[in-house]
């Protein structure tokens, strides 16, 4: 049914809708409605979406929720969540409050470091490129003035460039790997323009450079920012005696070696590593999300992290000691508090207003606490009664509603379900019985 098509950018949004609706769907009249009963009522709103991306037909919704009673280095938080995963807002809240009576969350900004590279090719004498790199070094700088002036006024900037021979990894690979304080900024922009600018200098001074001769000259590749950012890591953790743990018929002890069992696990084995990460990215995504953050640049860095030390090991640490249980995360985020989205995305201001109009450094630390709370409440649940309990309770109302239950009988099934097993069959017999009596 697909056809290729010349020119769709072009057309209007209306346009758009038809084509797609008509040669796209199996219902165009329906499908038509639905992309257009997503557009926001006010034109103003929805031209700021439209504008976001290219070829916009509608709005794409996903829950905005909030979780309450978050305790980080003595000062409360209401932390938003964009999340469409049943049970991960309940989880977040029940986590935050168990920690709430514990001492709350701890956290400690490692560092802020961003990182971006130029990456070019160079066949001649390397001992020629380091001499000529030391010589065109302030030129470098010099050249990226207008570009790094309003962030360096502010305290940021351009903290280093330095020339990396990768030739033994790939014949004539080079590159200026740079690094950047970008304070309240992710900065994705302000680097890669610095970097362009600083790949056209290389080159331009290179072509001139004396000392080299006719084969050796400099061919930039690419200049792009890294979203593997090792050095702008943040460390949340908390911590109790181990005799405040006993939950859940469980007590203290036998929980907190439990949930340190569970992160060893995660740590020699990479099947359970990477659901463990998931569960963690859970929170740590929906934070990202509702702040207007690029997430998959988080998810892609995180991830790196979680394998830097060779296979991919668990994010999360735990220890007890002296009687008492501390666990802890330790995890690289490049957020911003300005720019990109923030200013534009009304409900990206709004979260960004319940969290109190945080700073980078600040949201970095709530981000990470968000994880992980997020992975403990995964933990406890799994070292318990396990996730199916608390999962299948959210999801109830997902099956009700694909179900069509009316609300009164929602009503029913959820009083019904606090002492009943929740699974499709069981929730399709229970919706059936109230339905024929
Ligand atoms: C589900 O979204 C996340 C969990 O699988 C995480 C974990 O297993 O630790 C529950």
């Amino acid at each position: 049914m697909n056809t290729p098509v010349e020119g769709f950018s072009k057309l209007s949004k209306n346009e758009k809708i038809d084509w797609i609706a008509t040669h796209c769907t199996q219902d165009p009249a329906a499908s038509k409605k639905l992309l257009e009963q997503y557009w926001n009522e006010n034109r103003n709103l929805q031209k700021v979406h439209d504008e976001f991306i290219e070829n916009t037909l509608s709005n794409y919704y996903l829950p905005f929720a909030v979780a309450p009673n978050f305790l980080i280095n003595g000062k409360f938080y209401v932390v938003p969540m964009v999340i469409e995963e049943s049970s991960v807002v309940a989880a977040a809240s029940k986590a935050a409050k168990f920690w709430l009576n514990r001492g709350g969350f701890k956290t400690e900004i490692l560092g802020t470091e961003k990182v971006g590279q130029v990456h070019f090719t160079y066949h001649g004498d390397p001992k020629k490129l380091k001499e000529f790199f030391a010589a065109v070094r302030p030129k470098l700088l010099e050249s990226v003035t207008t570009i790094t002036a309003s962030m360096e006024k502010r305290g940021g900037g351009i903290s280093n460039i330095e020339l990396r021979n990768l030739s033994e990894k790939m014949k004539g690979y080079h590159q200026l790997h740079c690094t950047f304080e970008t304070l309240d900024a992710m900065g994705a922009n302000f680097i890669n323009s610095c970097l362009e600018q600083l790949a056209k200098t290389l080159e331009a001074e290179a072509a001139t450079y004396p000392e080299f001769g006719p084969d050796e000259h400099i061919e930039v590749l690419m200049s792009i920012l890294s979203n593997y950012v090792p050095n702008c890591t943040v460390r949340a953790s908390v911590s109790c005696p181990v005799s405040e743990l006993a939950t859940d018929g469980v007590n203290g002890l036998e929980f907190a070696e439990k949930i340190k069992s569970a992160i060893e696990i995660a740590k020699v084995e990479p099947f359970r590593a990477v659901t463990h990460n998931k569960g963690v990215m859970n929170g740590v995504d929906a934070v990202v999300l509702a702040t207007g953050n690029d997430f998959r640049a988080v998810e892609a860095g995180v991830h790196a992290y979680a394998a830097k030390d060779g296979p991919y090991s668990s994010l999360t640490h735990a220890t007890i000691e002296n009687n008492t249980f501390t666990f802890w995360i330790e995890i690289p985020l490049a957020l911003g508090t300005v720019g990109g989205l923030t200013s534009l995305h009304p409900m990206v201001k709004l979260a960004l207003e319940i969290l109190g109009h945080p700073t980078a450094r600040e949201l970095m630390q709530i981000v990470a606490v968000a994880g992980l709370a997020q992975n403990f409440a995964a933990l406890r649940s799994l070292v318990t009664t396990g996730i199916q309990k608390g999962h299948m309770k959210m999801h109830l109302m997902n099956m009700l509603n694909q179900m069509g239950a009316t609300e009164s009988e929602k009503q029913q099934l959820i009083h019904y379900f606090k002492d009943h097993t929740v699974t499709n069959a069981s929730v399709k017999e229970a919706l059936e019985k109230i339905q024929s009596q």
